[in-house]
């Protein structure tokens, strides 16, 4: 099954939006798989971000996301990443269409309290990066017949 990495960034966790961004994922019908909240170190930060390292913004989003706690998530569901990206909507918040997580709740393009990795190649790079295998859990939703879509 798909899995995609989410993160709520310093933003999301300082103006108390950790479960209401989580309940927007919940409510579609993925599956929480990891969570943890944690400060990012700058080297993780750049680490997280090195596709931008060549970027005229680059060490103000370092600094950003390394300003306070995150949290850190693993969401899993047929075709996770593309949904995932769908709900937190476009990069700038203040453009982003209303009725996603960016569109809602955001005003900034780099405070845009959230972040989503945006393809299973990214995946694949992103989420070692914050999660070993041994804390992603496998169990099954007690729902998952009632959400009509699997791609198992
Ligand atoms: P993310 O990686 O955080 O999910 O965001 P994204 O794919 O929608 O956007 P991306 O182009 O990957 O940019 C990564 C993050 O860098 C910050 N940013 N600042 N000051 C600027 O012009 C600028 N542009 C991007 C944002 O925090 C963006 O989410
Ligand atoms: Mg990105």
């Amino acid at each position: 099954m798909e899995r995609t990495f989410v993160m709520i960034k310093p933003d999301g966790v300082q103006r108390r939006l950790v479960g209401t961004i989580i309940a927007r994922f919940e409510r579609k019908g993925l599956k929480l798989v990891g969570l943890k909240l944690l400060r990012l170190t700058e080297e993780k930060a750049a680490q997280l971000y090195s596709i931008h390292r060549e970027r005229p913004f680059f060490s103000e989003l370092v600094r950003f996301v390394t300003s306070g706690p995150v949290v850190v998530m693993v969401w899993e569901g047929p075709g996770a990443v593309a949904i995932v990206r769908r709900i937190i909507g476009a990069t700038d918040a203040a453009s982003a269409e209303p009725g996603t997580v960016r569109g809602d709740f955001g005003l900034s393009v780099q405070m845009n309290l959230v972040h989503a990795s945006d393809s299973p190649m990214s995946v694949a790079r992103e989420l070692p990066l914050l999660f070993s295998q041994d804390e992603l859990v496998d169990y099954e939703m007690a729902d998952a017949e009632w959400l009509g879509r699997s791609d198992e």
